[in-house]
């Protein structure tokens, strides 16, 4: 048997809701969204908003006209930075983000001239709301911070940090990369101006598809300008949403799987899943506290963290330990950076990298119990 524990990386499986929305979209619809007025074009654009307005109320946003598709997180995190910030703006951010953000944050600071202040995070990835109020300053235009570690799984404080936003007059950008569809998210409660989130991790949905929840006044400039479908005389992108920030043709049939998901959420409850990974996460700790020589970072804490959980074994190279177990007892987990070295610069793993498991809401008992068990016929072979 298969056993799949890089859930932070992407989600799997699916609900099989999701596969079937597509198949059933390419086999018997296959129409375009905004640009046809015959039957098929119109139910594929009411499935296409359908998955809008499901985002807006899963985030508590009022206008699912703001609710802009994208290919990925990646994707939404550039063009609400890019999009938006010009150059003398100073942005705070935190020591814990994923590349999506560091990367377009620094191509920024050296081609565009923002300046970046980074709030420091402790070894188990908690950041303080005071750090956060001493990085900013009068140029400051944003900040930017990760709702969930990919690395350390920690939870930040974005409500405490949404309403400092507010009282500054600053404009909060949240990646919601790994806690939308699992941890609940309210743009207007949390005072988040822009949320980025992708459709393949916890939303339960297929790659390719993900987008930014835009709950302010601020201009985003579009990445790229192209056919909207409509006002097609006009020579330059539409002002108004969503056609502002989507140019080209959509994703139907991704966003219509997502849809499917996002029914599938709905009808479990956020509240289940979470317990049930909440649950996963200690039955994990507990089991993996009985391998010799391991390293767990992070807050080893369910109530502070998503499902995930790094870790190292005390002489061994994480990417060979992920090699056995895929090979040997086929049990997958991530081994590396993941796409955030500074994070690793926080538990000193920074050259080595660390392993990695991701707990999704398809994960039983029985799966931790395999990778516990492949981690000690590792450590009898190879030490
Ligand atoms: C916190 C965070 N931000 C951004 C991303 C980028 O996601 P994607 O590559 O799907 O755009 C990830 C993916 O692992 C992530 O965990």
């Amino acid at each position: 048997m298969d056993i799949y524990l890089d859930n932070a990386a992407t989600t799997f499986p699916k609900p099989l809701a999701v596969p079937d929305a597509i198949y059933d979209y390419i086999v018997n619809n296959g129409g375009t969204s905004g640009r046809g007025s015959y039957e098929k074009a119109i139910l594929a654009d009411g499935l296409v908003y359908q998955t809008r307005k499901s985002l807006a109320k899963l985030f508590n946003h009022n206008d699912p006209k703001t609710v802009v598709f994208t290919s990925s997180v990646t994707e939404s995190l550039n063009l609400a930075l890019q999009g938006i910030l010009k150059p003398g703006d100073h942005v705070v951010t935190s020591a814990l983000e994923h590349n999506a953000v560091w990367r377009c944050l620094k191509t920024l600071e050296r081609d565009r001239g923002i300046t970046i202040s980074v709030v420091p995070a402790t070894a188990q990835g908690e950041t303080a709301i005071e750090d956060v109020e001493a990085a900013i300053t009068p140029e400051t235009r944003m900040i930017v911070f990760t709702h969930a570690s990919n690395v350390l799984g920690t939870i930040q404080p974005i409500g405490e940090i949404g309403a400092l936003a507010r009282r500054q007059n600053l404009l909060f950008l949240v990646d919601a990369a790994q806690t939308a569809g699992v941890i609940p998210i309210d743009v207007q409660a949390q005072n988040i101006d822009l949320l980025a989130f992708t459709g393949h991790k916890s939303l339960l949905g297929p790659m390719g598809t993900g987008g930014l929840v835009v709950n302010c006044e601020a201009e985003i400039h579009p990445l790229i300008s192209g056919g909207t479908g409509g006002d097609s005389a006009y020579e330059y992108q539409p002002d108004y949403y969503p056609n502002h920030l989507e140019a080209g043709i959509m994703n139907v049939s991704g966003i219509i799987g997502l849809g499917a998901a996002l029914s599938f959420l709905e009808a479990e409850g956020l509240a289940t899943i979470r317990h049930k990974e909440d649950a996963l996460m200690d039955y994990a700790l507990n089991a993996l506290s009985t391998v010799p020589g391991i390293e767990i970072y992070g807050p080893r804490d369910s109530s502070k963290s998503v499902g995930v959980i790094p870790f190292n074994l005390e002489g061994h190279v994480p990417e060979e330990i992920a090699f056995y177990l895929d090979q040997e007892c086929q049990v997958m987990i991530r081994a590396g950076l993941h796409c955030a070295p500074s994070a690793h610069r926080l538990i000193g793993t920074v050259t080595r990298g660390s392993c990695r498991i991701g707990i999704g809401y398809f994960n039983e008992p029985a799966h931790i119990d395999a990778l516990v068990n492949g981690l000690k016929s590792y450590l009898k072979e190879n030490n």
